[in-house]
């Protein structure tokens, strides 16, 4: 489902602000001065792509996400975006930097191909990730426990979830390979505004391999079904706001 998951340019970047924030965090941590190559992993609609290349206006800024919709949306901003699936994906020799943030999640053998990655990259290049840490948070318990029941147990697969690791996995799988490290976790208090925000949420991210497995009407249902239990999970405030707290981990490697 990783690689084939059907995209939504437009409800994805509903949340941007939220949602760029921890690229801002991580990058910040990336101490490259003159990179040659710099690339974004998983770039998705490439707004954050822009700020790689503003922030390295010499550097050859390369851009890749295996869905069409993303890569689409991509180009559509200027971005030379290029559609691969980054588990066939090896780092050209030059390049000094790479950025995946939140895509790593949805790779199940990210932990296998991140030794290939830094081993491959040259002398004092950097390799910065961040990944959701949250699928124990309600939002996503709530999907799941909703998928085993009746009638979707079966139809729909969140198997590949498990693919994210706890930070101290990462610092030894970097470490092991031979980069200096850096890893933290962040817990992000979002205030969100609007009728069923985890739901809307969700719809842009979580969601979208259940609505690829069950098809339009079958999704709107689930939806349906969905709705209640993130309100009662992640209760509306006086104001009309709700708190949808958002963990999230960030490692950064040097290679020697
Ligand atoms: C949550 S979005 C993040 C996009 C962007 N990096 C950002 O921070 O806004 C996840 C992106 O990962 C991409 N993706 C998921 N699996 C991928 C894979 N195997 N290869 C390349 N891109 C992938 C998706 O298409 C999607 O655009």
């Amino acid at each position: 489902m990783t690689g084939s998951t059907t995209w939504d340019p437009a409800l994805y970047l509903d949340f941007d602000d939220h949602r760029s924030r921890p690229f801002h965090d991580l990058l910040a941590r990336v101490g490259a001065v003159a990179p040659r190559r710099v690339v974004d992993l998983g770039c998705g609609p490439g707004h954050l792509t822009a700020v790689l290349g503003a922030r390295w206006p010499d550097a050859e800024v390369v851009a890749l996400d295996s869905s069409a919709e993303m890569v689409a949306a991509a180009r559509a901003r200027g971005i030379d975006a290029e559609q691969a699936d980054v588990v066939h994906w090896m780092p050209p020799p030059d390049t000094d930097v790479v950025v995946t943030n939140a895509v790593l999640q949805w790779v199940p053998s990210h932990r296998q191909l991140l030794p290939r990655w830094i081993a491959a990259l040259p002398g004092g290049a950097w390799f910065a990730l961040q990944v959701p840490g949250n699928l124990g948070a309600p939002s996503h318990a709530l999907i799941r426990e909703l998928a085993e029941e009746e009638p979707w147990r079966g139809r729909v697969d969140l198997r590949d979830e498990i693919a994210v690791a706890e930070p101290a996995e990462y610092a030894e799988v970097l470490a092991g390979a031979g980069a200096e490290v850096d890893v933290w976790e962040t817990t992000y208090h979002q205030r969100l505004a609007g009728p069923d925000p985890v739901l809307h949420w969700v719809s842009g991210t979580a969601l979208r391999p259940v609505r690829d497995a069950l098809g339009a009407d079958a999704y709107a249902t689930f939806r349906e079904q969905l709705a209640p239990r993130l309100r009662a999970a992640y209760p509306a405030r006086p104001d009309g706001t709700t708190w949808f707290p958002f963990r999230r981990i960030f490692a950064v490697a040097r290679t020697p």
